[in-house]
């Protein structure tokens, strides 16, 4: 168990002795009551208080522009960037456990979270360099020599999403910490403890106030820290509801920039001309890695009438496949869920989706024990039922036969998200009659393959609802900076 009782405000581990909040792990262990969710840990519940202490330090080391680390060259700050990955690199094994333990992620998917973090991290150094090699002086007009610098915004909130409690909060936090911004940071509600042993490394690696926690109930927090008008940016990966309660909180919205990653619900097409067996193994990858609780996941099928047969036999087949199991078991695919709502959200989508006419063709399909689902698929699915817009985060897989490709793409048309989609095809003419419709309405097509955000270093971002702003490596340290311009008019003394 990890009893944390420390955060990091203004370069000090500060002491709480105020109220905690319980933290129970998806996985379950017998009780006399029965199976319960286990005990895992505590963390701080602060107040707003605390928090507007953090955001006093983070804007006091910010000093509008003028502290530390914003006025700190760029080599120095790598310099303390690369303390922190030694640093972090050293708690690989304990935040993989509690990645495992907190949000119930297999051990190699948290291994590979941690992993890709630390590379994340080393590419958004080297994004740096070349960012820093591009500023050199060049001529603008005639006789007036210019430098473009990117220049830091300010304080910046960064706020990270269960399903990549590390990963996904890093994709904001870091980008923005090099390009000289300060921050104030939540971890997610689910996936909070995992941080607490990197709070002691952000400390010995960046000045005081650089970077600053809060904890405690957003709902408490976070609607007091943007009505002060003092967040420059808000990073925010998780619901479009949050975020833009958010931003409305934000007296100057005008003078806000947001970079956001938020709901998606992207569909796969499965034409006629698909390869079946590639189709369901991609769309198994795509709706089913942890659980379906991604923002990349695949959250409906349309298939072709005239091998929807074919497509859901292989389909169901591989589901009933898939081990389900605790997050430490060999080649273990579904696993506990998280959140404690979820198995009843769940189930009340297949309620719902079996009163309006489908059925669950798999066996066992949308079965739950304690905080397990298991993976069902819905069949077939129309506009009538939950599942064909809400986004489910969970192991659901909704199909929707269709005749004309006009169907789906209506549906990405109509849809108020547009992430990514996955079209399945050997026909090079419809992949390629398929593409321009799609391009122009989601932020990523994939042909043949199912929906991801990797590799990190390419641009992530969405359409609509789904995102603002893009995420990875030269686009994130372009979303957390402003290009400014020092252009100098030549004269007798400073021609050289
Ligand atoms: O939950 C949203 C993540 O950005 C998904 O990332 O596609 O690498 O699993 P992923």
């Amino acid at each position: 168990e990890v009893h944390q009782r420390e955060y990091l405000s203004n370069g000090e581990m500060k002491q709480w002795d105020g109220p905690v909040s319980e933290v129970y792990s998806p996985v379950c262990i017998p009780t006399s009551e029965g199976l319960k969710r286990k005990l895992i840990g505590t963390y701080p519940i602060c107040t707003e208080k605390e928090a507007m202490e953090s955001l006093d330090a983070a804007l006091a080391a910010y000093d509008n522009g003028r502290g530390e680390w914003p006025t700190m060259s760029v080599d120095n700050r790598i310099k303390s960037l690369e303390k922190f990955v030694y640093k972090m690199s050293e708690q690989r094994s304990l935040i993989v456990k509690l990645i495992m333990w907190e949000i119930g992620k297999s051990y190699a998917d948290s291994a590979k979270e941690f992993d890709r973090t630390i590379e994340y991290i080393n590419a958004t150094i080297d994004g740096l360099k070349d960012i820093d090699r591009q500023s050199s002086r060049f001529e603008m007009a005639e006789g007036i020599v210019a430098q473009v610098r990117r220049s830091p915004l300010g304080v910046v909130l960064c706020m990270g999403p269960f399903n990549y409690p590390l990963n996904e909060t890093f994709t904001t936090l870091i980008p923005a910490l090099i390009m000289g911004n300060t921050i104030l940071f939540k971890p997610p509600k689910h996936g909070t403890l995992l941080h607490y042993p990197l709070l002691k490394a952000f400390q010995e690696s960046f000045p005081k106030g650089v970077v600053n926690t809060i904890y405690g109930r957003g709902s408490d927090v976070t609607p007091g820290l943007m009505q002060t008008g003092n967040i420059n940016v808000l990073a925010f990966i998780g619901s479009s509801k949050v975020a833009n309660g958010l931003k409305k909180s934000h007296p100057k919205v005008n003078r806000l920039r947001a970079v956001l990653s938020l709901d998606a619900k992207n569909a796969a097409i499965i034409t006629k001309h698909a390869d079946l067996k590639l189709a369901v193994s991609e769309c198994i990858l795509g709706a089913l890695s942890f659980n379906g609780q991604r923002c990349t996941a695949i959250k409906i099928i349309f298939v072709h009438k005239e091998v929807a047969d074919e497509f859901l036999g292989l389909l169901s087949q591989a589901v009933e496949n898939l081990k389900i199991g605790l997050p430490w078991e060999k080649d273990v695919k579904i696993t506990p869920l998280p959140e404690p709502h979820k198995p009843d959200y769940l189930k009340e989508c297949i309620d719902d989706a079996k009163a309006n006419g489908a059925s669950v063709i798999n066996e066992n399909g949308g079965v739950t024990s304690e905080s397990f689902v298991f993976p069902a698929v819905v069949y077939p699915v129309n506009e009538k039922m939950k599942l064909y817009r809400e986004e489910q985060f969970g192991p659901i897989i909704p199909v929707i036969p269709f005749e004309s490709i006009e169907e789906p793409i209506a549906y990405q048309i109509d849809s108020p998200h547009g992430m990514q989609v996955s079209i399945f095809s050997n026909d090079a003419k419809e992949i390629s009659s398929l593409i321009d419709p799609f391009v122009n309405l989601v932020s990523r097509v994939n042909i043949n393959a199912q929906c991801q955000r990797g590799p990190d270093v390419f641009p992530f971002t969405g359409r609509k609802d789904s995102a603002e702003g893009t995420l990875s490596v030269h686009d994130a340290l372009r979303s957390f900076s402003i290009r400014s311009l020092v252009a100098t008019k030549l004269n007798e003394t400073n021609k050289q």
